[in-house]
């Protein structure tokens, strides 16, 4: 299956086999996304998951599923994504380390989610939520599956302001050629409040990924060059260093400003 596009017609992977294993080796295997497991576990610090049922939306190639099945002890883990050549990989690993019994993967087209009300006690998402435009549309339905006193804990990347991008950004965002829906803290803390979510809580992670990215940039161009172009080629490298070139920019001058989110759906009975 391919996703399909807003208005149903069928789109190509953006995340393909090539980008699967760009990323993996400059983020870790089955990871798509920055800052390994520790930013995962900081996402998710104080939040209570051993036993739980947790989503991972936009889960990619299962790389954080996987961690968080092994290391937060769920009672299940569901991994979510609209595109097929990252849930084959997550399958793949999933039953390579054993782990069937406790982690599932679904996927469907952008939309609605194929889940009932009210089945998740906590729903993870990493940097994913930047492809969903509509985040009014996006926070109704993360509510929607999450049981009441459910927790919301997750990572994305925003932008910095309300007005126009800047030329900056936009080269940025044209670089990496993926489809970007970025907005504010300000419109992403208003849509979860309109959603239902309670005490949402926006923390900015620009000042960290600023140096990540810088430290990513000098290692693609030097230690890991070699073993990025023996798993995607040259031109895919040299592509990607422009694109890194141009990330920093916008790192630095704040206007993307990846971030941290939290908000809670209330226990039955009690109004918000
Ligand atoms: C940057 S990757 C992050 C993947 C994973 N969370 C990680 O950090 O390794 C973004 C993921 O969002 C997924 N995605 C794109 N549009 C989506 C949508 N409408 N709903 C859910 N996931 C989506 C992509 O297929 C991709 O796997």
């Amino acid at each position: 299956m391919t996703a399909t596009g807003e208005h149903g017609a069928a789109v190509e992977p953006e995340y393909d086999e090539a980008a699967i294993r760009f990323l993996g080796v400059l983020w870790g295997e089955g990871y798509l996304s920055p800052g390994g497991p520790a930013e995962v576990d900081r996402v998710l610090a104080g939040v209570d998951i051993r036993g739980r049922t947790v989503l991972d939306f936009g889960c990619g190639a299962g790389g954080i599923t996987l961690h968080i099945a092994k290391t937060h002890r769920p009672a299940e883990i569901v991994g979510y994504d609209v595109e097929q050549p990252v849930i084959e990989r997550a399958r793949a690993a999933t039953a390579a380390e054993g782990l069937s019994s406790v982690v599932r993967f679904v996927s469907s087209p952008p939309g609605r989610l194929p889940f009932e009300d009210g089945v998740f006690d906590v729903v993870f998402s990493k940097d994913a939520m930047i492809h969903v435009p509509d985040k009014e549309a996006l926070f109704a339905e993360l509510f929607r599956v999450l049981k009441p006193g459910g927790v919301l804990a997750a990572s994305d990347w925003l932008i910095g302001h309300d007005g126009e991008p800047s030329a900056d950004i936009k080269d940025y965002i044209a670089a990496e050629g993926l489809h970007f829906g970025m907005a504010s803290s300000r419109r992403y803390l208003a849509a979860m409040a309109q959603a239902g979510f309670v005490d949402g809580v926006a923390e900015s992670r620009n000042a960290w990924y600023r140096d990540v990215a810088r430290g990513e940039l000098e290692r693609l161009k030097g230690p890991l060059r070699a073993q990025a172009v023996a798993a995607v080629g040259e031109a895919y490298v040299d592509k990607n260093i422009r694109t890194w070139t141009a990330m920093q920019k916008v790192l630095d001058s704040g206007e993307h400003c990846p971030a941290h989110l939290r908000g809670s759906k209330p226990a039955a009975g009690v109004r918000p």
